[in-house]
């Protein structure tokens, strides 16, 4: 879907399509620079991260093993508790691997603060985050991102992965929904 199709829902498109694919290419850049001469294994995080996970894999020219995380940490309201729960975990074990963790968007940080903890616990070379999104505002905990596609302001938004009530996944952009939506 893009921005004509949801135009009655948006306050306004954050970034498009192009503006996200082009920073995505950046990333993948530094990414295929920087792990030249290491073997990467790309996980994402269900179900936000598929969109960015699927473009960004697509736009490295390196080889790139991939695998999926699903996690949940919100309880009832929509305020990370970091307290995580692991609805899918990894297929691979991540003995001496170099772990790329995909995002969609970093809010407080506790969810990936944790994960990034235990995916450490495995016995991997190095685990590295990346994110389409952060919010520094919202941040909780301090948590080092080598790869960041946009910092944003702490509003609510959806698109290109990431949802309200699970619709808006499917956007090809990033944007914020009218105040009519959540009411
Ligand atoms: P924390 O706060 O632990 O949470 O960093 C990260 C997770 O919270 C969700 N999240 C959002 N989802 N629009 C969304 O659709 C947003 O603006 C937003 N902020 C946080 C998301 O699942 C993310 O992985
Ligand atoms: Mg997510």
């Amino acid at each position: 879907m893009d921005s004509q199709d949801v135009q009655a829902d948006l306050k306004h498109v954050l970034y498009s399509k192009q503006e996200i694919q082009q920073r995505v290419a950046e990333l993948a850049a530094a990414i295929d620079e920087d792990y030249r001469d290491r073997e990467v294994l790309i996980v994402g995080v269900l179900k936000g991260a598929v969109m960015v996970m699927a473009d960004l894999a697509r736009a490295l020219h390196s080889h790139v093993s991939m695998d999926w995380m699903a996690v949940s940490s919100y309880g009832s309201g929509t305020q990370s508790s970091g307290v995580v729960r692991i609805l899918k975990d990894l297929e691979t074990d991540l003995m001496g691997k170099n772990v790329l963790i995909v995002e969609d968007i970093i809010d407080s940080g506790l969810t990936l603060s944790w994960l990034k903890a235990n995916l450490e616990s495995r016995g991997p070379a190095s685990v590295e985050i990346c994110t389409l999104l952060r919010k520094p505002e919202a941040a909780k905990v301090e948590i080092d991102v080598k790869y960041v596609g946009f910092d944003i302001p702490n509003e609510f938004v959806v698109g290109y992965g990431l949802d309200f009530a699970e619709k808006y996944r499917n956007l090809d952009f990033v944007g914020t929904l009218a105040p009519h939506v959540y009411e």
